[in-house]
Formats: structure tokens, sequence, C-alpha cells
């Protein structure tokens, strides 16, 4: 009887959903209809799934026809920027719903006194940059060519100007949204404050974004590069790193990470605003640490950079992020790292997985722009920086899906026991690196949620995106 009442449902699902892709048929061109955009997605497990059928609007206006078709005919959907969040139905969605493609929408442009650029959703962050390069303005935008802007900037953002300008998020300055009634709003300072400040947040609680504002900042050549080392050196790097982060924390010039894994080398990435590094001692002990490779190199563009770092994430692998965040302490990333190993020894040497800790210091400079921006995660300047952490994990078909992530899981629960056990603990929970299972709006402050809430309902008072718009994160 259960079953039958579902193939029931199943059924008439599936009706709903041809009625909406055939609803598409009449009113788009099928140069809009089923497009096939390479790499739309970064990770095979969001390839892998298969919608009803995909729509590319041309216009604010197109998403709304197409948002107001999907809600009436009470169809699930997803939305695709650039396709980079790992986790299956991020931005792709099994039959019968169906995906608003964001592909198309695509350009930047510059205003008048090119004091803002003008971009839309479904362009990666490389060819922003290659369009404001030649005005010699930059954006605080993704630290990947590859990522989407519309996921980037919809969950925080962390750029090379972030530690003197905090979050991307806090330099949009206006935004035009489609809401879930189909009417296009604008949100700004000016013209509905209220959603202008829980867009900072929004994921995919308030309205689909077709163009963001973004402040233009003179930009500059930089240095920068990636250092490769033996593991024996761990320790040592991971001091430096809080070394660099003490010194550096003020300036806004600088920023480092540390990546460590299932590797034989780890690696340590410099950028710094600047030609050079003679004018500063920030990088000393990080560079004092003897290396086996070296690309750190002086009077490159932000492109230089990028390219190097795309090429060490490779597209099309299963993929999982996952994130914590605490209190900077050498010794806890190191053991974090040495339990990442027994965790992962049955999987030793496999050659389909890597898995890696990317740590980076989010600096006190960088918290005290947010905290001026009235940023909604709400991290205080007062308690110093913070060591966010991204373990991300790729592998190939050859391993169980469900061993890997569930190892994943445990090393995260580790580090959150251990760092609750050593007083590092900070609960805040960077929504572009979490996991499905991870709840990011449960991180913030309790007043900031509530703000939160308030204007999804004056936004969405049916709570149709709650229920059609599975991805995403919710509040
Ligand atoms: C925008 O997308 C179109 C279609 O995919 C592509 O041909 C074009 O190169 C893209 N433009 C930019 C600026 O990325
Ligand atoms: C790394 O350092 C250890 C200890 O000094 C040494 O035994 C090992 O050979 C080194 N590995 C490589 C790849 O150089
Ligand atoms: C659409 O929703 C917004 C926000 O709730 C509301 O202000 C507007 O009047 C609605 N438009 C229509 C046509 O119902």
């Amino acid at each position: 009887m259960v079953r039958k009442l579902q193939s029931v449902a199943t059924l008439l699902s599936l009706l709903v959903s041809s009625w909406t892709c055939n609803a598409f048929r009449n009113q788009f061109q099928a140069a809009q209809l089923d497009v096939t955009i390479p790499n739309a997605y970064f990770s095979a497990d969001e390839s892998n799934i298969t919608p009803s059928c995909r729509i590319n609007p041309t216009s604010a206006e197109e998403v709304a026809q197409v948002l107001t078709t999907t809600t009436q005919l009470g169809c699930q959907f997803a939305v695709r920027s650039g396709g980079h969040m790992p986790w299956a139905g991020a931005a792709n969605i099994e039959q019968p719903g169906v995906v608003i493609d964001l592909g198309f929408l695509n350009s930047t442009t510059l205003s008048a006194d090119k004091s803002l650029a003008h971009v839309q959703p479904g362009s990666r962050w490389g060819p922003v940059y290659d369009t404001l390069a030649p005005e010699d303005l930059v954006v605080l935008g993704g630290r990947s060519r590859s990522v989407g802007v519309g996921g980037f900037l919809l969950g925080g953002g962390i750029s090379f100007y972030s530690p003197a300008d905090g979050f991307a998020s806090n330099n949009v300055m206006g935004y035009q949204i489609v809401l879930a009634n189909g009417t296009i709003v604008e949100a700004n300072s000016e013209e509905n404050p209220d959603l202008f400040w829980a867009m900072r947040l929004g994921s995919t609680n308030f309205g689909i974004v077709t163009r963001y504002d973004l402040k233009t900042i003179p930009s500059t050549k930089l240095w920068g590069g990636i250092r490769s080392y033996n593991r024996s050196h761990a320790l040592e790097a991971a001091q430096a790193l809080l070394d660099f982060d003490q010194k550096s924390g003020q300036l806004g010039l600088d920023s480092a990470g540390l990546d460590i894994g299932s590797s034989d080398e780890f690696f340590i990435n410099v950028d710094h605003i600047g030609a050079n590094i003679d004018d500063t001692d920030v990088f000393d002990s990080l560079l004092d640490i003897p290396f086996t490779s070296d690309t750190t190199r002086e009077d490159v563009t932000l492109n230089n950079i990028l390219e190097e770092i795309d090429a060490l994430f490779p597209s099309g692998r299963h993929l999982s992020f996952r994130t914590i965040a605490f209190k900077p302490d050498a010794q806890f990333m190191v053991d974090f790292w040495q339990q990442g190993l027994k965790i992962f020894e049955p999987l030793q040497g496999n050659p389909d997985l890597t898995w890696t800790f990317a740590f980076t210091p989010v600096p006190v400079s960088l918290l005290k722009a947010a905290e001026q921006a009235d940023d909604p995660y709400g991290i205080s300047a007062d308690d110093g920086s913070v060591m966010l952490t991204n373990l991300n994990a790729f592998w190939g078909d050859s391993l169980d899906e469900n061993d890997v992530q569930s190892k994943l899981a445990e090393l995260i629960e580790w580090g959150n026991t251990e760092s609750q056990a050593r007083g590092l603990a900070n609960k805040w929970i960077y929504l572009n690196y979490a996991s499905p299972d991870m709840k990011p709006y449960e991180s913030i402050p309790e007043a900031n949620l509530q703000r939160l809430k308030d204007v999804r309902q004056s936004v969405d008072p049916d709570s149709v995106l709650q229920s059609l718009w599975p991805g995403g994160f919710k509040i």
C-alpha cells in the first residue's frame, strides 16, 4: 500500500515536472533549454545529477518568469551560478526538479565613474578580473578563477584584499534580486536596507540575485606563490604561520595559508598586496623554514597567482568540503593533522584519494572591517584572530563515498571535541566551506539570526523558497 502511494506520488511529481518543462518550451527558445555548459559543476557528485530540464535565462525578467512558472506549478528547483559548491544538490537537482542556470548572465560592466562593477551572478571570478584589469581595477572576489560569483558572495567570501576590507560580501554596494513572487527589487543602503544587510549571508533564503554592484579598488602588483616542505617541518610551519598572523594581523596587506594532509609534502601559500616584500618582515619566519620547492616571486598579477592555485584543484572528482574554526594554536593544528593520518590509516597511500587541511588565519584587521560593516556573522575582533579551516578531500570512483565521508566527519568531530577540551573552540561555521550536514546559521549571534528570519518573513511570507529550493543553506 505504502509502495503504491509512493509510486503514485512519483508519477504525480514527474507529471508536474513535465508540465513545468513544457511550459518553458512554450516560453523560451531552444537555445536556452538544456544547454550543456562545459565544467558546469566542479565536483562529480554535482555533475552526476540529472534534472528534468535546465533553463538558461538571459535577463532578470526571464529569471522572474522562470521562478513564477516553477512556483506556480509547485516544482522544486536548483539555481546554478558557478557550480563550485561540491555537494550533490547544492546547485543541481534530481528529477522532477528543474535547474535555473545563470550561466548566460555572465557580464561585468563598470559604472560611469568606475566606482562600481556591475557583475552578473553566472560569471566566474576569472573573467571578472580579466574585464577589470585593463582599467587597473579589482574587486574583492574569489581566490580562484573558476569559482562562481553568485555562491561566493552569498556566504561571505574571502579575497586577498579581505585582510584590509573584510569579507567580499561587505564590499557589495547593491543587489538586484528576484523575490519568491517574481518581483524584481533593488537592495542597497537606501532601498530595502534590511534585505541589503541580510544578503551578505543570504545563501538561498531571500531570492535569486541577478546583479551585484561591487566596490572597485585600484589593483596592485602582488608578491606571492607557493612553497612545499618535507613533513618533518610541520610544527615549525604551524608556529611560523602563527608568528606571521601576529605580525601581519593589523596591517591588512598579507595572506598566508598552510595546506597539510595526506600528501608526502605540505604547502604554504603566501601573498602580499604590493610588488615585493622589501619593506616588511611579516613573512620572515615562514620563509626561514627549509623548503623543497618554491614559486614565490615579485611583481606578479592576481591572475598569475590564481592560475597557480587553480592548478592544485582538479575538477570532476568526488569532492567534499568541511569546516571548523578555532583559536590559533600550532600544537593543535599538528595534532589535528596527525589525527587525520590515524583515521585515514586504512586508506594511506591510496593514490585515488587526497585529503587536506587548509588552515587560513583570519586576521584581526579582517574581523574589524567586517564588524564595521555590521556583518551578519557577528564575529568579534576583540578575541583575536581565528584559524579558519577547510578540510577538503578529492577522490575517484574506486573509493566508497560513505567511507570517505564518515572518516571526514569523524575527523571534524575530533576537532570539535578536542578544541573544546583545550579551550580553543570557536563556533563559527563559514558557510562557503560547510558540508550539507552543518548548520552555519546556528553559529551566528541570536540577534542576527532573528534579524535574518524577520527579513525572510517580509520577502517570502509563504516560505516558497524554503520548500521549493532545497539547495544552499537555510536559515
Ligand atoms: C559568457 O557565457 C557565454 C556562453 O557560455 C560564453 O560564450 C562567454 O564567453 C561568456 N562570457 C564571459 C565574459 O565569460
Ligand atoms: C623528510 O625528512 C626526513 C627526516 O629528516 C627524512 O628522513 C626524509 O628522507 C625526508 N623526505 C624527503 C622526501 O626528503
Ligand atoms: C511580492 O513580495 C514582496 C515582498 O513580500 C511584496 O512587497 C510585493 O508587494 C509582492 N508583489 C506582488 C505582486 O504580490
